[in-house]
């Protein structure tokens, strides 16, 4: 019975009648592929990719379910695992599981963002989720945001509004300030915005990575005289290669002394926000007209789960919507593709929402502080004679033997890594100030102080 209907090439779609029993079963047999991945990630290692992996192309005939599942555990088998205790390149932790129960709900529901009538209980929920976190950042009830796929995607809808805003949709003569940390995909934003290299205006950084203040000053005073006009500032709340917060207070301050809009990149370190977590800067967040927060970089929460919350929805509405002919509209209610630069858009903001209810705030606190203490923990053992380090108040460590020159940085890496790859540690290597890096990040809640003090000692051969 099992046999026959897992062979049943004739179903393609679920049934609006009767049980479903072939869906269930290769529901069931796809839940048993991926929980034994996952379990076997301890034998695999983090990175267990064989270059002679062969992606298979569709036949004229489809394939048998049993031909497909056996494609599916090779592809596995040769993926990044990020349940791995050593795992600890990117920001990239192990899936939630009910995230991962969000992603399969998604996928059967197939609703579409784009409209209320595709997808209006979802609408709700992701309209309503916003807002409540745009409550506890401390923002006012004409707060809200929208879900993007990404990091980058939601701040390149904060720039674009940001820029609408101020009135400056086509001037050339615009401007972007970030920080010489923030992350590269501003250069891909300004690109897409059809703004060339020069109009993303680099502020330097204090030699703990953020941004200076004296230096945003300088600039401010430079982009006036040459008749530039700054349609934003970027404060990030997180730099990719430490963890780094640029001083959000005093940006805050000095965003408002001149009308620019404040855009804060928190990709990394926005969700603590919603926590009681004392991090410096956490506070004046809400001073902010828009915040990229990231879910997917450190609770785990499934790729891809970001979030643009904005402290005036109107900013969204009046930049993005054109009218969408072809479909209703509800008084009172926002067409979600009407808010931001996606059209049809998958139901993600439900495996944000089932993970954040499952693990509650004391979860994702817990989360983020066992992410800090492992932080703590292999910043206080590695030496100190021997590295110089570099790290903020997050969970991300950059660091290099002392006194390399940047060839030497760049082969001692390379060196390391795949050294330590070897024995099951993932570490990355990040370019920065001229030299490469070796960097952890510290958001697997699987790596325990054991895997830490091994991963040292090989630190330290
Ligand atoms: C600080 C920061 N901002 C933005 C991004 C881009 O996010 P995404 O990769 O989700 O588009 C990253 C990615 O690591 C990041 O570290």
């Amino acid at each position: 019975m099992t046999e026959e209907l897992i062979n049943n090439k004739d179903i393609y779609f679920p049934s609006y009648l009767g049980t479903n029993d072939n869906l269930i079963i290769l529901l069931n047999r796809a839940t048993q592929t991926l929980c034994n991945w996952f379990s076997k990630a301890e034998k695999h290692g983090p990175l267990p990719f064989d270059e002679n992996f062969n992606c298979i192309m569709p036949e004229q005939d489809g394939n048998s379910a049993v031909d497909l599942f056996s494609e599916i555990e090779s592809l596995l088998n040769n993926s990044f695992n990020p349940v791995h205790p050593g795992s600890l390149a990117h920001l990239d932790p192990p899936p939630l599981i009910f995230s991962i129960l969000g992603d399969l709900i998604a996928a059967g529901l197939n609703n579409n963002l784009l409209a209320y009538e595709l997808s209006p209980s979802v609408t709700l929920l992701e309209e309503s989720l916003c807002k409540w976190f745009a409550e506890k950042i401390g923002f006012n009830d004409s707060a809200g945001g929208i879900a993007a796929s990404g990091g980058t995607l939601s701040n390149l809808n904060a720039l674009i509004a940001a820029r609408h805003n101020a009135g400056l949709g086509s001037d050339p003569n615009s401007v972007l300030l970030i920080s010489e940390d923030a992350h590269s995909s501003f250069i891909k934003c300004t690109r897409i915005m059809g703004l060339d290299e020069t109009n993303l205006v680099r502020i330097e950084t204090d030699n703990k990575g953020c941004m200076s203040i004296p230096n945003l000053r300088k600039t401010l005073d430079i982009c006036s005289k040459e008749n530039k006009k700054i349609f934003a500032i970027v404060a990030t709340l997180g730099t990719t290669v430490r963890g780094a917060i640029d001083p959000i207070k005093d940006i805050s301050e000095i965003c408002k002394e001149r009308n620019i809009w404040l855009h804060i990149d928190g990709s990394i370190g926005g969700i603590f926000a919603v926590t009681s977590i004392p991090i410096e800067g956490l506070n004046s967040i809400n001073k902010a007209n828009s915040i990229t927060i990231n879910p997917q970089k450190i609770i785990g929460i499934t790729k891809t789960s970001s979030l643009l919350l904005v402290s005036n929805m109107s900013t969204l509405e009046n930049t993005f919507s054109t009218g969408l002919p072809y479909i209703s509209s509800k008084k009172n209610i926002i067409n979600r593709g009407e808010i931001g630069i996606q059209g049809s858009r998958p139901a993600e903001i439900i495996k944000l929402w089932l993970g954040l209810r499952f693990l509650g705030l004391k979860g994702i606190e817990e989360i983020l502080k066992s992410s800090i203490k492992r932080k703590d923990f292999f910043i206080k053992n590695i030496s100190k004679n021997k590295y110089d380090i570099y790290s903020g108040p997050l969970h991300i460590v950059s660091f290099l033997p002392k006194g390399l020159m940047p060839k030497e940085s760049d082969s001692w890496t390379k060196t390391k890594i795949n050294e330590l790859l070897k024995n099951n540690f993932m570490l990355s290597r990040p370019k920065f100030n001229d030299k490469y890096y070796l960097r952890v990040v510290m958001g697997n809640y699987n790596t325990n102080e054991s895997h830490i003090e091994e991963l040292l000692k090989l630190l330290d051969a």
